[in-house]
């Protein structure tokens, strides 16, 4: 921080266009960087927020394939809400374009072509799964076959859903093409790979001697890949979506994703400030900050800065790289796939007019150190705790007193007195950790710091009582009122990064025209004989019902994915037809049904059987009511022997199909039978 920065250039990982963004994008990268963008416009600093949508890569090929439509009407319907909801949001992104552009395909395509004449690549020949039938190569995910750990037969070329095993595509047994169900081969191919061993020395010294100040989980992620030794990697694919690989004889071949992609930042940059863009890669004196999530680490500090280094031509490195861990929901990873995740355009309708919310609580959770969880209940309970018990009640406070005794007038202060004093005191340090804590990256803190402006107020009012004070001594009120609004004012400028929307409707209610980081902690922000507008709510409680119907939706979900996860257990291996045939199968009539006292699953049933009644206790009370089942004609096995269960002596067992989520179906004869009818 010793050096002098002129510009600060701010990156966000770009989301891929093969799903809409969720608040786990949110907390780990896009929320953390528009407070610092923000933060620093306030500042009047200069500074550019650089987003856009990743459109190239696999899972946006599958996913086409699956809904039966093109890559680019996969990426078309993906980014528009991407962008709009982000827009929506108040992430102020200076551009969010996209990598399907013309103007980043030329970029990425010349920047390959640059390294290429440069002799920066090696080119690899290498064996690779191949589909006979379609004539392609196929990524790992289009490999599907038999899993080498459990014989799941579902499993992936990169790895197996059902044991969590990371693969090969070589490993799977039997492998066969996800496109056509045929047999995989092995076909040869070449690539250019990007030597990174090449720039080891380098990145070394960069990052572990020169950026000892990173977060020690980017720090540590890139020590331990540094110390491990780096590996040349492969930088183009057998795949028809993608930047072209703009070599001769490269037919069939694009830029891999992660080659192309970070480019985009510096295409974008480029669509926004077609004259001026180099001053903010290429100029010393520009700060670059990447935002980006903890699975993007070794991308953004070993590969790309490699890239950036063959390249040369003035491209500068990140001055810093503050990844995020993960954040939760519920308890459980967020997974696009297995729609596990509250999606930013699906909150935006369901909460509307809510964004500020959102924000602050993703930012007071922010995965800053450690993975984080995301729960309604938390959602729910900081909002009604903290945003309309808090900040919204002492805003309110400040507002509807000021129009009772002054008709909503700033009044002119008095003499301040010691309190009032304290108060500002108490603002100017809160004010300072603010700063500290934004310039470090540390949102968290950051935000309960300015939280902790509007607890002053509420103190400040709580000790002054100027709705006591008013009987006696007017003059006193308007001092106190003046200190009040003051701290409204402070809250504008403070909350500004963190929640826009309130702050602009606070700044409005105020009628300040605009405000400037530096007046926080002043004393006069709002001006006295200002006329201020009608009080109006700027938060308010969000209800259980809301919370609920959250919760039920996840529920749903929960449900849905074991439905769809359910595989059927393999067939048991054969049993002769005689061996089959000893089991005594027999419909019986259900006479009485019962719990059984003090076991929560057992129901106690009392069969006739064709020869006479016989007690048979069957481990299905969740899933039925006693009286439900009296009259049923059930399946049981008639010659096991007899099992004490609780007490009761059970002749046997009634037949029941296990279902997704291991509830339990009893089987029935479809239509009427004389009880004792043998089942063949
Ligand atoms: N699309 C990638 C992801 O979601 C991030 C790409 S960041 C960039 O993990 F640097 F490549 F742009
Ligand atoms: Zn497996």
């Amino acid at each position: 921080m010793e050096k002098k920065f002129k510009r600060t250039l701010i990156t966000t990982a770009l989301p891929y266009a093969n799903g809409p963004v969720h608040i786990g994008h949110l907390a780990g990268v896009y929320v953390p960087a528009d407070i610092y963008a923000r933060y620093k416009r306030l500042k009047g600093e200069d500074v550019i927020m650089i987003g856009g949508s990743d459109e190239h890569g696999v899972p946006i090929t599958l996913r086409a394939r699956k809904e039966g439509i093109t890559p680019q009407e996969v990426v078309d319907r993906y980014h528009a809400i991407i962008k709009d909801s982000m827009e929506e949001l108040g992430i102020s992104f200076d551009i969010y374009s996209r990598t399907t552009s013309s103007i980043h395909h030329d970029t990425a395509s010349e920047f390959f072509r640059r390294l290429y004449d440069k002799g920066e690549f090696v080119e690899k020949t290498s064996m690779q799964p191949y589909d006979e039938t379609a004539g392609e190569f196929l990524a790992d995910r289009y490999v599907v076959g038999t899993c080498p750990h459990c014989g799941s037969d579902r499993a992936y070329g990169d790895q197996c859903e059902a044991c969590g095993t990371s693969l090969n595509a070589t490993d799977l047994i039997n492998p066969r093409s996800a496109l056509t169900d045929s047999p995989v081969t092995m076909r040869e191919t070449s690539h250019w790979f990007l030597p990174l061993d090449k720039w080891e020395d380098k990145l070394r010294h960069w990052i572990l001697d020169g950026h000892k100040e990173w977060k020690t989980n980017v720090y540590g992620q890139c020590k331990s890949w540094i110390d491990l030794g780096l590996q040349p990697r492969a930088v183009s694919r057998d795949l028809k979506w993608g930047v072209p690989v703009p070599v001769e004889g490269a037919e069939g071949k694009v830029l891999y994703v992660w080659f192309d992609a970070p480019i985009g930042y510096i295409s974008n940059t480029k669509e926004l400030l077609p004259d001026t863009w180099e001053k903010y890669w290429k100029d010393p004196e520009t700060r670059i900050i990447n935002f980006i999530g903890k699975d993007n680490i070794v991308f953004h500090c070993i590969v790309f800065p490699a890239m950036l280094m063959a390249y040369g031509d003035g491209f500068q490195l990140p001055d810093n790289v503050p990844a995020n861990e993960f954040l939760n929901l519920e308890g459980d990873k967020i997974s696009t796939s297995r729609n596990w995740a509250v999606w930013l355009h699906e909150y935006l309708r369901d909460f509307p007019g809510k964004q500020d919310v959102l924000r602050y609580v993703l930012t007071a959770n922010a995965p800053e150190t450690k993975d984080n969880d995301f729960t309604w209940s938390d959602f729910q309970a900081r909002n009604n705790n903290e945003l309309v018990a808090v900040l919204g009640n002492f805003v309110n406070r400040a507002v509807v007193l000021t129009h009772k005794y002054f008709n909503g007038v700033v009044p002119a202060p008095g003499e301040l007195q010691g309190v009032d004093n304290d108060a500002f005191a108490a603002i100017r340090q809160s004010s300072a950790s603010l700063e500290d804590n934004l310039e470090n990256f540390h949102f968290r803190e950051a935000l309960k710091d300015a939280m902790e402006i509007a607890r002053i107020g509420n103190r400040y009012l709580q000790e002054t009582e100027p709705w006591k004070v008013a009987k006696t001594d007017m003059e006193r009120v308007r001092t106190i009122l003046y200190v009040a609004l003051q701290i409204c004012g402070n809250i504008v400028v403070a909350f500004e990064p963190f929640l826009p929307f309130m702050a602009a409707k606070l700044r409005g209610m105020l009628s300040l025209d605009k405000v400037e980081w530096d007046e926080l902690g002043h004393e006069d922000i709002v001006p006295f004989g200002t006329e201020i507008g009608q009080p109006e709510l700027l938060f308010e409680k969000i209800d259980d019902e809301a919370v609920n119907a959250q919760l039920q939706r996840l529920a749903d979900i929960k449900e849905q994915n074991r439905i769809n996860n359910f595989q059927a257990t393999p067939q048991a291996p054969d049993v002769d037809f005689d061996t089959f045939m000893k089991a005594d199968l027999r419909v019986g009539t259900v006479l009485e049904c019962e719990k059984v006292p003090k076991a929560d699953k057992l129901l106690r049933f009392l069969i006739d059987d064709g020869l006479g009644k016989r007690t048979i206790v069957s481990g299905i009370a969740k899933y039925y009511k006693p009286e439900e089942l009296v009259g049923k004609q059930v399946v049981f096995i008639a010659n096991l022997p007899p099992r004490k269960l609780r007490g009761i002596t059970s002749q046997g067992m009634i037949l029941s199909a296990e279902n997704a989520d291991g509830s339990l179906s009893v089987i029935t004869a479809s239509s009427p039978v004389v009880p004792g009818a043998q089942v063949k």
